[in-house]
């Protein structure tokens, strides 16, 4: 079943709801940044990369490889999808698991990116993240928002910087619960940046009306305070 749900949506009754994207690499602070913009502007967020690691998750339990499109397409065909907020904030419900936290293991972050490369699963989700769009007021976050999914968003960020401060600040935010050393970490973000980047369909790149925004020698308040002046909003 191709479903894909928001429960308890909030909105900003000041100003003209828009649909917001931001993509960027790894580590680039996107998470973050979505997560904290779609708070001061009492909007959604949807983090589509959690879908991906989804996808990822189940084909890893059910041992389909990346390359079997047919298995991974069985596995698409019933799939339900669904962000739910709670006290412990967005969670990801697949098939009625809340999946938020084993989508986060290193293997399956790989193996996310490997699955992302697979048309029909590109297809799939684009299918059920425009669905989500429905109605705007919402931030998505991801690698491909503003060039393929949503064209039309109203407004556009492409979040980079520098690869090794990327690598610092993705391996602090994995909090060493995977007991990675940072040099593994900056070996699997570069494998992956490479991989997302250079991948036929919906690689990641900057939408040509995208406004890029270096984080690089920024704490996450500048960040977002700039996106904020952006979007025309008054800052904190
Ligand atoms: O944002 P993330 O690290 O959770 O994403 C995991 C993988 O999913 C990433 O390596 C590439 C893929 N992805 C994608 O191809 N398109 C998106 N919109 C989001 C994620």
């Amino acid at each position: 079943m191709l479903t894909a749900l928001w429960v308890e949506p909030h909105w900003n009754l000041f100003m003209k709801p828009l649909l917001i994207t931001i993509d960027g690499p790894a580590g680039a602070g996107k998470t973050t940044v979505s997560r904290i913009l779609a708070d001061r502007l009492a909007y959604r967020y949807i983090d589509t990369g959690a879908l991906y690691r989804a996808v990822a998750l189940l084909a890893h339990r059910r041992g389909i490889s990346a390359q079997d499109d047919a298995g991974l397409a069985l596995l698409c065909r019933d799939l339900t999808l669904t962000f739910v907020r709670g006290p412990n904030g967005v969670r990801l419900i697949c098939n009625e698991e809340d999946v938020s936290d084993p989508i986060r293991q290193p293997d399956i972050t790989m193996l996310a990116s490997a699955v992302s490369a697979r048309p029909l699963v590109r297809l799939f989700l684009l299918e059920v993240q425009r669905r989500l769009a429905k109605e705007k007021g919402v931030v998505f976050e991801g690698r491909d928002m503003g060039t393929e999914v949503f064209p039309e968003a109203d407004i556009k960020f492409f979040l980079d910087a520098a690869s090794d401060t990327r690598a610092v600040r993705r391996h602090r935010e994995l909090d060493n619960d995977t007991g990675q050393s940072l040099d593994a970490v900056r070996q699997d973000m570069q494998r992956r940046d490479h991989a997302d980047s250079t991948r036929t369909l919906a690689p990641l790149r900057p939408a040509a009306d995208a406004i890029i925004i270096d984080s690089t020698n920024m704490d996450i308040e500048q960040v977002v305070d700039t996106l904020l002046g952006h979007i025309g909003e008054p800052r904190a």
